[in-house]
């Protein structure tokens, strides 16, 4: 496999020709070697320009999440460490979930291009059209007790936050426990699955799925997309290549440090608080103003009675 050096090559002298005789030289292969090399690659979608005497220059890279380029200049310590790239697949979630009970490592990726049966949470369908958004999972094995993981979704969406924010400039809005907004309407869902044993947690699943480029016939309902707020397409792979940072920094952080200084940054886009609410429980609804998240994660809800109550699991609807 002599693909990756030479593009390793070609990326560390942008806008560069490098000599077929140099890439020969450093790769150890034969001139006729590269050139079929580069042909290949031309056919996976890089645009590379040839010319005599000069060589080669990587015009640009396919817009694809594969593993060879998510992995590229990845200075991540856990998340993405190995990364399983598909086409398409039924639901990351599952292939994950095969990968995890057959030992795959604590911060292992699975990403696909599409999804046949994306889910969110509450039996939902994740809408999944090939090449436009980010679906990915990955696979945790936290040494916590089986009370703290739902904290492990506000970790997760702040660092969804703090990358669509860092690459796109736009500032999402979290609202509890899960959703991503902007103006409104949905870019965003993380879903956390859990598999446990009593008290000992065997790994959990975190699922991400980011409306990137995908056009308005193909979202759902109250839903949105990076490319329809910006008017202009984002590169999908500097957004997961992000991601993947942003994960690795809140997770190390939340393991060391605990919940608190995460719930720091999650305030900073949970532009809902002190917003009247309508949280949809198990059998009743509560209405009353968000206040804040508590220590375990909970929603703190204050009814028009005055008191203040901790919701742990819900559906809010923000009313005005
Ligand atoms: C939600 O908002 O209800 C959560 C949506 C989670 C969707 C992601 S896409 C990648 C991963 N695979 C799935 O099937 N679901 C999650």
């Amino acid at each position: 496999m002599t693909e990756e050096p030479i593009l390793n090559a070609l990326k560390n002298r942008p806008g560069a020709f490098v000599s077929g005789e140099e890439l020969s030289r450093l790769i150890g292969v034969s001139r006729t070697a590269i050139w079929k090399e580069i042909e290949k690659l031309r056919a996976e979608g890089y645009k590379i320009l040839a010319q005599p005497h000069s060589g080669y220059q990587l015009v640009s890279i396919p817009d694809r999440l594969t593993a060879q380029e998510l992995s590229w200049n990845l200075a991540t310590k856990k998340i993405g460490r190995r990364i399983h790239a598909y086409e398409t697949t039924d639901s990351t979630m599952d292939v994950a979930q095969r990968l995890a009970s057959a030992g795959e490592p604590e911060g292992s990726v699975v990403v696909a291009e599409a999804q046949g049966k994306g889910r969110g949470r509450m039996g939902r369908t994740w809408i999944s059209p090939k090449g436009k958004g980010i679906y990915l999972s990955v696979i945790l094995r936290p040494d916590l007790q089986l009370m703290e993981i739902p904290k492990i979704t506000l970790v997760a969406a702040v660092a969804v936050a703090q990358a669509v924010e860092s690459v796109t400039g736009l500032k999402p809005e979290i609202k509890w426990p899960n959703d991503l907004l902007i103006g409104g309407k949905k870019i965003a869902g993380i879903l956390t699955e859990l598999n446990a044993e009593l008290n000992r947690i065997n790994y959990v699943v975190v699922g991400i799925g980011l409306n990137v480029n995908t056009p308005a016939d193909k979202l759902p309902a109250h839903g949105t997309s990076l490319a329809e707020e910006l008017e202009k397409k984002v590169d999908r792979l500097e957004l997961a290549r992000a991601l993947l940072s942003h994960l690795d920094r809140t997770y190390a952080q939340f393991l060391q440090d605990g919940i608190a200084p995460i719930l720091e940054d999650w305030r900073r886009f949970a532009g809902f608080l002190g917003r009247r609410v309508r949280v949809a429980l198990e059998g009743r609804t509560l209405d009353g103003q968000a206040v804040d998240v508590d220590a375990s994660g909970a929603l703190l809800v204050r009814t028009d009675t005055g008191l203040v109550e901790s919701v742990s699991a819900g559906e809010v609807l923000v009313v005005r």
